[in-house]
């Protein structure tokens, strides 16, 4: 008898989600310098950490001997004051992951559905799958979210509906009207967890009042991170804004220390450096910019993207990979969200773009 063969089913089907590929391990594989590889994978933030952020994570390190505040107080307060939410409503968790997982751990058993839309972000099936419960994956309507079609697939067993805007690897966005009229059609007791990992690289007049939609819809859930424009991708620090007795369930499930005292700190930060935020906003509208003129150039057809990525179609996207991590280039190959032939790069630094479009052109043999 194998012991693996006693974990549930549901637990033995996952598919192991598929992380960009890091620098380290290109290094080792090509036998290269690790300066001289380029990762436009992972949609992180090119410009680093921000100098206030360091300066906390610095101060930190003295206290590392103690158990982090369980409650995040600091990182809380910092949260309230910039969005006016109060602390009861929130869910720290490490990395916006976390806070998916908990909003599955607390609402979903195998008696459940959750929906999400074809080519929306992977670790919604995976955390639904591994609770037991059914995904429902509905298809997409020019690469986004069909809000009528996901209405449509509601039934009696759904608990859980999650909704990625802007939608990681597809870029696309739906609009604040739309969805907020989707989330009022819902029956009550259906979750819409909003994930709004990419919020800040919107333009002021694209962004949804979701966080005024909290005092209207109880079953909201809205997702946050400080892996993109906060630049704290390693770190892991998210979480989630949700009426009080959500967020009430969600930590229950929480582990008592899943944000540690570093990152707590850093993000507190973090939240506070506009000049780095603004930075980081602008270098990507720049750098959105300067990859789509490319692509341009190039006669390569991409998905218009309101994150700090793009996906691009070519006819041979595992080929492509190739032919660009054997020139230092790393971006993400996007077969398993059903996008066979398309690539995503992330936006980086002027410089990075550049490096990448010609790596392209290269590979495109042009
Ligand atoms: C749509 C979306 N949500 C959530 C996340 C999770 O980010 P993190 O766990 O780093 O907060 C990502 C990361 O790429 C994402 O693309």
């Amino acid at each position: 008898m194998d012991i693996c063969d006693l974990s549930p089913g549901y637990i033995r089907a996952i598919a192991p989600y598929q992380p960009g590929k890091p620098i380290s391990e290109l290094a080792r594989e090509m036998g290269r310098d690790e300066a001289d590889i380029i990762k436009l994978a992972s949609n992180e933030n090119p410009i680093g950490v921000s100098p206030l952020a360091q300066r906390a994570i610095e101060r930190a390190i003295a206290g590392l001997a103690r158990y982090p505040d369980g409650n995040g107080f600091e990182l809380k307060q910092a949260l309230s004051r910039r969005y006016g939410v109060a602390p009861e409503r929130m869910v720290l968790g490490n990395g916006s992951n976390d806070v998916l997982e908990l909003a599955a751990r607390a609402f979903l058993t195998s008696d459940h559905e959750a929906i999400y839309a074809q080519h929306a972000f992977a670790v919604y099936p995976l955390v639904v799958q591994a609770m037991g419960a059914k995904g429902v994956e509905v298809p997409a309507r020019d690469y986004g979210h069909d809000l009528a079609a996901m209405r449509g697939a509601v039934t009696a067993r759904t608990r859980i509906v999650f909704i990625a805007n802007p939608n990681n690897p597809t870029g696309t966005l739906a609009r604040a009207p739309e969805l907020e009229a989707f989330i009022a059609g819902l029956p009550p007791e259906v979750l819409v967890v909003l994930d709004e990992a990419y919020n800040e690289y919107l333009p002021e007049e694209l962004r949804s009042d979701s966080i005024g939609w909290l005092a209207r819809f109880p079953n909201l859930v809205l997702t946050r991170t400080f892996s993109k424009v906060y630049g704290l991708a390693g770190l892991r620090v998210g979480y989630a804004f949700a009426a009080p007795g959500v967020a009430d369930l969600m930590n229950r499930v929480r582990q008592p220390f899943n944000v540690n005292s570093i990152s707590l700190a850093a993000a507190a930060a973090a939240l506070d450096d506009g000049e780095f935020v603004g930075k980081s906003y602008e270098l990507n509208r720049k750098g959105m910019r300067q990859l789509v003129e490319g692509f341009g150039r190039l006669g390569v057809t991409f998905i218009p993207s309101h994150g700090n990525f793009v996906s691009f179609e070519v006819r041979d996207a595992a080929g492509v990979y190739r032919k660009l991590l054997e020139q230092g280039v790393i971006v993400r190959p996007i077969a398993a969200y059903g996008l066979p032939r398309h690539l995503r790069v992330t936006v980086g630094l002027e410089s990075e773009n550049a490096r990448f479009l010609d790596a392209l052109t290269r590979s495109l043999g042009k």
